[in-house]
């Protein structure tokens, strides 16, 4: 085959593979760029033309080879959600922005009072609480890029592949610095050694090894991660430096209820319901309980529309039927969380998780 002849093959294969195996296709759009450019300095009146081909192939293996890199981009100007969409937790915004935004902004104020900037914080508690949504809030706050990454995402049942992608995710982070990386469901990844098997405990290694390797000074990476089972976190993960700062994402509080309710009817029509006493009745629900309830109750008048042609408001009546509807998981959660942490002795790192009788009866 010819030159030409074998460049075009190339092309066809790759535009063939873009969607089912992209690595493949970026591995061949790179060898028909590679072989234009020999053909470039064979002809060398054809040699700009080649040339501009061979960048066109390049740049388009390199989006390919992006796209297979676990992680899902979202750039600063796209990310709408802020601290405002996230009802009550207010103490928790304050904490995030001393420990996480203000440090990011002004490394040199903390360092001069002897504070280490960098490391990571894990968010942990019960499901629906608001930690991703506090991820990506986090993201806007300090203007930065966000890339969401689950653990099961990065983790391979193929030997070396866990580790290829850690560092290539932590690559693809220094491309887009200043930039939040968040591990979710952290658990999968970051699961103790110990009780891990042996291949998987490189993953841990392999993380650590790309955390000490993030210089604060001259890389803007920050790093924040959530679980719903921090007792299996490895602890040396959880150390200064690292993953030093855990902090407990509880389930919403009586103004944080009332607020998650506002929040979330802010865009339907609504008759005078009173936020006080439904925050009252909906304790130990969590914030994506709430909304749900929200989006149930506006369901109820939307379907009857259809019937009677006429548009009506929300009201108490609806969000009380919805309330009946859902049945949510904290207490579950909470008890199996006690369990956990009380059968390896880590009461005193999650006191947080350790109710009592009283408030799990809240729950129920
Ligand atoms: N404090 C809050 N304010 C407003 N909405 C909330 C709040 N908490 C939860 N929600 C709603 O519930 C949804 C689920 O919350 P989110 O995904 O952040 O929970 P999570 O803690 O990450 O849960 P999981 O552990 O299951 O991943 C959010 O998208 C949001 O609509
Ligand atoms: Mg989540």
């Amino acid at each position: 085959m010819c030159g030409e002849e074998q460049i075009l093959t190339l092309v066809e294969l790759g535009q063939r593979q873009e969607t089912a195996n992209p690595e493949e296709a970026a591995k061949s759009y790179l060898q028909a760029a590679d072989l234009l450019l020999e053909q470039s300095q064979a002809r060398p009146e054809r040699e700009n033309e080649y040339v501009a081909v061979a960048n066109k192939l390049y740049l388009k293996a390199k989006k390919l080879k992006n796209k297979t890199i676990p992680g899902n981009l979202l750039a600063a100007k796209d990310n709408k959600i802020g601290f405002k969409d996230i009802g009550g937790l207010e103490e928790l915004k304050e904490e995030i922005r001393f420990k996480i935004i203000e440090p990011f902004r002004n490394p040199d104020l903390f360092r001069y009072y002897g504070k280490q900037a960098g490391g990571g914080i894990l968010m942990y508690g019960p499901p629906g609480c608001g930690k991703s949504l506090i991820a990506k809030a986090t993201a806007t706050e300090a203007k930065v890029n966000f890339i969401h990454v689950k653990g099961s995402d990065i983790k391979s049942k193929y030997v070396g592949e866990t580790e290829k992608n850690i560092a290539d995710l932590f690559q693809k982070a220094r491309e887009a610095q200043p930039a939040i990386i968040f591990f979710d469901e952290f658990e999968a990844l970051g699961g103790d050694r110990t009780e891990a098997a042996a291949h998987e405990r490189s993953a841990v290694a392999q993380l650590l090894t790309e955390m000490d390797g993030v210089d604060t000074r001259s890389q803007q990476i920050l790093l924040l991660a959530a679980t719903n089972e921090p007792w299996s976190i490895d602890p040396a993960l959880r150390r200064e430096g690292r993953f030093g700062t855990s902090i407990f994402i509880p389930p919403p509080d009586q103004d944080a209820r009332r607020a998650i309710f506002q929040l979330h009817m802010s865009n339907k029509p609504t008759n005078q319901l009173d936020y006080d006493s439904l925050a009252e009745e909906t304790a130990g629900l969590s914030g994506a309980d709430l909304k749900s309830i929200c989006e149930m109750a506006a369901d109820i008048p939307l379907k009857e529309s259809f019937i009677t042609k006429k548009r009506r408001e929300i009201c108490r009546e609806d969000v009380e039927t919805a309330i009946m509807k859902v049945s949510s998981v904290l207490k579950q959660w909470f008890a199996k969380a006690q369990e956990q942490v009380v059968r390896m002795k880590l009461e005193e790192l999650f006191p947080e998780l350790m109710l009592n009788k009283k408030q799990l009866v809240i729950m129920a």
